[in-house]
């Protein structure tokens, strides 16, 4: 029993010196040309294709594709050195495969996530552009240039409150809930925007109040 644990742990040492794996990856690539453009990530590096590795002695273990919203994902499972067909080999790798996949898709999915906050980021800069134009020509004589004043003294500063609070207040006075004294002051200024360029003017307060 213990010759046989023994023999399989000899074994597990003797494939991971020998055999290698890497897993390279390619982003909005086309099935036509995949093979011969540049992997990233593993030994490919941004430098070598399918072809080059297959070259130098690789060869393929497996690919995944997937479908993002601009082309195709590539995912390559590549090995090179011998072949070993012993079960604690193959089980060995298939984890490491896990683990590389996992880890490959994680920095895919986090690349995807900070593109989508840029893109927001980007949106809200350039509505507060233009809202910029709106504030200073309808807002700020009662409200000051930075948002800072207490219109009429019953407003709170715009500039302290969430996108959230602003849209509320504007919604209020449009649908006439408020009955505050100066509520019919700021009721007509509420008719006249919208929800998105209240955001836009949340966004341009601040960007100046920073
Ligand atoms: C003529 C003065 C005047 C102008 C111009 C004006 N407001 Fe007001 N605003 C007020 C007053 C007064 C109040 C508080 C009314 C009350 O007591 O309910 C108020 C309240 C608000 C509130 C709610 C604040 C809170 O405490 O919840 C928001 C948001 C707001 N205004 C946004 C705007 C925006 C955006 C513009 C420009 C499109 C604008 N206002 C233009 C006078 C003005």
């Amino acid at each position: 029993m213990k010759k046989v644990i023994l023999s399989s742990i000899l074994l597990l040492g003797t494939t991971s010196i020998f055999a290698e794996t890497t897993m390279c990856f390619k982003e909005n690539a086309s099935m036509s040309t995949i093979e011969k453009t540049p992997l990233d990530g593993g030994i490919c590096n941004g430098k070598l294709s399918v072809n080059d590795m297959k070259a130098k002695g690789w060869s393929v273990e497996d690919i995944k594709i997937s479908q993002s919203s601009t082309g195709m994902n590539f995912i390559y499972i590549l090995k090179n050195g011998v072949t070993v067909s012993a079960p604690t080999q193959s089980s060995q790798f298939v984890g490491n495969q896990a683990q590389m996949e996992a880890n490959i898709l994680a920095k895919l999915e986090a690349k995807k996530e900070a593109e989508e906050k840029a893109k927001v980021e980007k949106e809200l800069k350039d509505a507060a552009v233009i809202a910029k134009e709106l504030y200073t020509n309808k807002c700020q004589t009662c409200h000051g240039a930075n948002g800072e004043k207490s219109a009429y003294n019953t407003a709170r500063p715009l500039k302290d409150l969430s996108v959230e609070d602003m849209q509320e207040s504007i919604k209020n006075y449009k649908v006439g809930k408020v009955d505050s004294m100066n509520a019919n002051i700021m009721a007509p200024y509420a008719n006249f925007v919208d929800y998105k360029e209240i955001k836009g003017i949340h966004a341009y307060l601040q960007s100046i109040n920073k």
